[in-house]
């Protein structure tokens, strides 16, 4: 079993990070396939706490390549900001690799994105404005530019240009907006960025199958989460990308059969950032409990997230969807001090209890949560060992797993990549 995939399996913010980063510990090669700097994967170990959003979790283990895939949308300097800021906290990345094929966010999909959530006013989707759906965009559109592209000079001059001019009709005309871009400054910018990018490009799809032929450790780093999915998640609250397992073959470049295990990360709770549905939503003082000893707020864009019970209909949606082989349950240290502790086993919608989660916004509005209720435990985040657990927690995690219906193999009790516990 040498290749897994790590996805997300609620509205993103699972602890996605803490997995990749306890499993590469004997991983060679970690490899993001989708999404963008919208994505914020935080890491605690050594005291220290990194926060990453384009480069892969694995950075953190000298000998472990990070790829970053052709799935990804890069924001140059976002990617070479990040680059920086953990060369400062003493960290080499000389084994990144970023795929010729990515899309490059620019500029004007950033300024596009906050024009359009503006636009959108009440009915705003609650984005990271960081310009990632107008970027999946202009790719699906075929007017996107890859990364490839800023070597070689004339194409992609050619490119910004037909961009700029297009682009800048769209922010005058459309929106009667006053912003307008000047192609011939972001050339110059993206050239200077190609530059200090160029050591780190190749084409990773040939990295990424060397090394899974060669029967090298391989992670797949999922970011943002199953209910983000464009296809399969709470359209149109969703991201632009696939967070699903099925995203990390087209966005890395492999074929399914590469795949030995999928696991998918719960938090035992759920949490969403931006709008959209979430039928098991706290807006009480409970809520704001789980919040603050969770401090749930965004690592990328820092807004509270909101905080719910953990939901086993959107569990076993990710367990369907993903075929997920295992759960890696994080967080469960944030619920202690809780006297009770509510799972979702389903939904009411009116006379009719619904087991699977439904595609129509309007009928998930119309439904609301089946609770258990179950006694909560005290204090846990110094337990190592899966048997000290209080028997009311190890209840907790064997009716989530039934209910979700895969197992759960890695237990949460605290940030630090040590406050881990394999179940057994
Ligand atoms: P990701 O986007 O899925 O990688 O998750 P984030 O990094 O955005 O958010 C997860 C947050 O929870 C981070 O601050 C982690 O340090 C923290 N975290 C991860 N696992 C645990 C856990 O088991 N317990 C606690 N208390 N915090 C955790
Ligand atoms: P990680 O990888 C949580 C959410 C945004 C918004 C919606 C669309 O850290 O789990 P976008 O900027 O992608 O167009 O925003 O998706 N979102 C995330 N929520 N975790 C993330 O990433 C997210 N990435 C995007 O808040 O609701
Ligand atoms: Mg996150």
């Amino acid at each position: 079993m040498s290749s897994k995939v790590i996805i997300g399996a609620q509205w993103g913010d699972e602890g996605k990070a803490k997995i990749i980063d306890i499993l590469s510990q004997e991983a060679e090669v970690v490899v993001r396939s989708q999404g963008g700097n919208n994505a914020g994967h935080t890491v605690v170990a050594n005291d220290e706490t990194y926060k990453f959003h384009l480069i892969p979790s694995g950075i953190l283990y000298e000998g472990t390549k990070c790829i970053v895939g052709n799935g990804v949308v890069i924001d140059p300097e976002g990617i070479l900001g990040e680059i920086d800021g953990i060369a400062a906290q003493g960290i080499s990345t000389s084994n990144l690799r970023i795929s010729k094929r990515a899309h490059l966010v620019m500029p004007y999909h950033k300024a596009l994105d906050g024009i359009k959530e503006t636009y959108r006013g009440e009915g705003d989707i609650g984005t990271t404005k960081k310009g990632i759906g107008p970027c999946y965009m202009d790719k699906a559109e075929r007017s996107g530019i890859r990364v490839c592209d800023l070597y070689n000079e004339e194409v992609f001059k050619a490119r910004v240009r037909d961009n700029v001019e297009i682009k800048n009709r769209i922010i005058k005309y459309v929106y009667e907006q006053d912003i307008q871009f000047d192609a011939d400054e972001i050339i110059a910018e993206y050239l200077e960025f190609a530059k200090r990018l160029a050591p780190f490009v190749t084409d990773t799809t040939v990295e990424v199958y060397a090394a899974l032929k060669e029967d090298k450790k391989v992670l797949f780093e999922g970011a943002q989460g199953t209910l983000l999915d464009i296809d399969l998640g709470t359209y149109p609250y969703v991201t632009s990308s696939h967070p699903v397992t099925g995203g990390v073959c087209v966005g890395a470049g492999i074929g399914p059969t590469e795949i030995d295990e999928c696991i998918g990360v719960m938090k035992g709770y759920i949490t969403r950032v931006g709008k959209g549905p979430f039928p098991t939503e706290l807006f009480d003082a409970v809520g704001d409990q789980i919040r603050d000893k969770g401090h749930e707020f965004g690592t990328t864009t820092g807004r509270p997230r909101r905080c719910g019970w953990f939901d086993a209909v959107i569990g076993k949606f990710a367990v369907r969807t993903s075929g997920l082989t295992s759960i890696a349950l994080n967080k469960i240290d944030v619920l202690s001090d809780l006297d009770e502790v509510k799972i979702c086993v389903a939904y009411q919608k009116g006379d009719v209890v619904l087991n699977e989660f439904p595609a129509s916004l309007e009928e998930l509005a119309e439904c609301s949560p089946i609770y258990e209720s179950m006694p909560g435990w005290g204090p846990i985040d110094h337990i190592k060992h899966y048997s000290d657990l209080p028997d009311t927690a190890k209840a907790y995690i064997t009716r989530c797993e039934e209910l979700c219906g895969a197992k759960i193999t890695m237990v949460g009790v605290g940030p630090d990549r040590e406050q881990n516990i394999y179940v057994n």
